[in-house]
């Protein structure tokens, strides 16, 4: 495998002192590198006693992923690692944060496959020896097939599978890796898989995501219990998504008690349970008639809250919200609309509307003074008493890239994505809120879910029939930032 290298067109021919005049430093505590996903990227479907997850049974269900992609082979990861690590390397990346396949360490949730947790070490080990600081995150949406098929998150028991995983990859990599967290999005874990149904696995339930949200949050917190009490060295926590939900007309109260639906039900129903021991009383007001109650147990919410170390904030765009449709609804001509369905399970007077702000590939819009809000708000209200410093564990952009003959892309768009949203991270940081660090989604372009191929968030174009890798110019910029820490303006 190659990693072809070669710069940029420049977007302008600065001099060197107007480089600096004009750019802002990068505070040098501040951690930057790359993230992805085990299922994204690995491939090696049945390699080594990895079993199914539940997204290797979505994605084989007909017309669930767009054109039928599936993560059979993805980026080839899993054999192609080490070129992966020396192509970070080369970049200057600080710091990578993966996820481990839960069907690789315990095939069908059961005992441990020692061939799996291999894998992960040579990983860590070579990630340690390029001067790349692992970062892992033990559940990235691959809950093994046999789980789901005994209930998957709306079953109790999970949570306990989940512990006994957790504690399998820790014995194997708690003495190299020092920052381990939980959960990756469990908002798109529990409504898109449970609620929405475009995701794995597919249920379309708005109860069972409840439910499944709770036993996730539970299962976070158990497992925070149990690494702290084997190692209080550690730096434990999770990764949230989230909307920063602003209202299409503040001053009309119907939009604005949508938005504060969409904030209760997507970014509150995690933040209290683990920063206050409690779910919000107005979402448990929305929600009352869909049982989530019903599953919360005595001692649940201690657990959940469990004092954590580190907030994983993954934000890519805003919304406005409103109380009623947008006039030109979006598309459902996407996998019969299952790529639109409204995850909320209970928000069916909030409405997603376009506000004419530049849009990526996902039609996402793109928003970077949001992220700067959403930091200032989250260390305020939450992170800042609890003493819990943030990272932005995911920030990108899927653009319709070019490559030219050699497979380069001058992606200027997502150059230009990831340095507006490093200055609103700065900013933040400005205004006083403990960010320590950003990772951009993702390292190469990947599975990307139920768009499957078809959508490249990655500084490194992937080519899926050679699997050459062919950095772009945004990982160009990016590689000068961390190399210069200056953020050019
Ligand atoms: C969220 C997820 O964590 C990641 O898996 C996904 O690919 C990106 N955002 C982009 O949608």
């Amino acid at each position: 495998m190659t990693a072809q290298t070669r710069s940029p067109q420049p977007l302008i021919v600065p001099t060197p002192d107007l480089v600096v005049a004009q750019s802002r430093p990068v505070p040098a505590d501040f951690v930057l590198g790359v993230a992805t996903a085990a299922y994204q990227i690995e491939g090696a479907r049945h390699e080594d006693g990895r079993t199914d997850s539940i997204w290797d049974t979505f994605s084989h269900t007909p017309g669930a992923v767009v054109d039928g992609d599936t993560g059979d082979v993805a980026c080839e990861h899993y054999h192609r690692y080490a070129a992966d690590v020396a192509l970070m390397k080369s970049l200057g990346m600080q710091s990578y944060r993966f996820s481990t396949s839960w069907d690789r360490v315990c095939p069908d949730g059961g005992p441990v496959n020692a061939k799996g947790l291999d894998f992960y070490e040579r990983l860590v080990d070579s990630l340690l020896e390029a001067g790349v600081a692992p970062w892992l995150t033990l559940y990235h949406w691959d809950l093994p097939q046999a789980l789901e098929d005994r209930g998957g998150w709306t079953s109790r028991e999970t949570v306990d599978r989940f512990v006994d995983y957790s504690l399998a990859v820790h014995d194997r990599l708690g003495d190299r890796v020092r920052t381990w967290t939980t959960l990756n999005e469990p908002f798109c874990a529990a409504f898109l898989g449970y609620t929405g149904g475009m995701h794995a696995p597919g249920r379309t339930s708005p109860e069972d995501g409840l439910a499944a949200a709770h036993h996730l949050m539970l299962a976070h917190g158990r497992v925070v219990q149990e690494l702290r009490a084997r190692d209080a060295s550690l730096e434990l926590g999770l990764t949230l998504n989230f909307t920063v939900a602003d209202p299409l007309d503040p001053s009309d109260p119907r939009d604005v008690d949508a938005a504060r639906r969409v904030d209760a039900q997507m970014n509150r129903i995690f933040l209290d349970p683990i920063f206050r021991g409690a779910y919000p009383a107005d979402l448990l007001d929305d929600v009352r008639h869909l049982g989530l109650e019903d599953h919360i147990m005595d001692g649940d919410l201690e657990v959940t809250s469990t004092p954590i170390d580190v907030l994983g904030v993954n934000y890519y765009n805003g919304e406005a919200i409103g109380h009623e449709p947008p006039a030109a609804a979006l598309s459902d001509s996407v996998n019969g609309g299952r790529l639109t369905r409204s995850p909320f399970p209970a928000a069916d007077n909030s409405h997603r509307h376009p506000r004419g702000l530049p849009v990526t590939a996902m039609d996402w819009e793109i928003q970077p003074e949001g992220l700067t809000r959403l930091l200032v708000r989250l260390h305020e209200e939450y992170a800042g008493p609890a003493g819990v410093t943030l990272h932005v564990t995911e920030n990108g952009a899927a653009f319709d890239d070019v490559p030219d003959e050699d497979g380069f892309v001058d992606d200027r768009g997502r150059t230009a994505y990831v340095r507006s949203h490093l200055g609103a991270i700065l900013d933040a940081v400005d205004a006083g809120v403990p960010v320590r660090g950003y990772f951009y989604w993702s390292l190469l372009d990947n599975f990307e879910w139920a768009w499957g191929y078809a959508k490249r968030f990655g500084i490194v174009r992937v080519d899926y029939d050679t699997q050459v890798r062919t950095p772009k110019a945004s990982a160009l910029d990016l590689a000068r930032i961390i190399a210069t820490r200056r953020l050019p303006a």
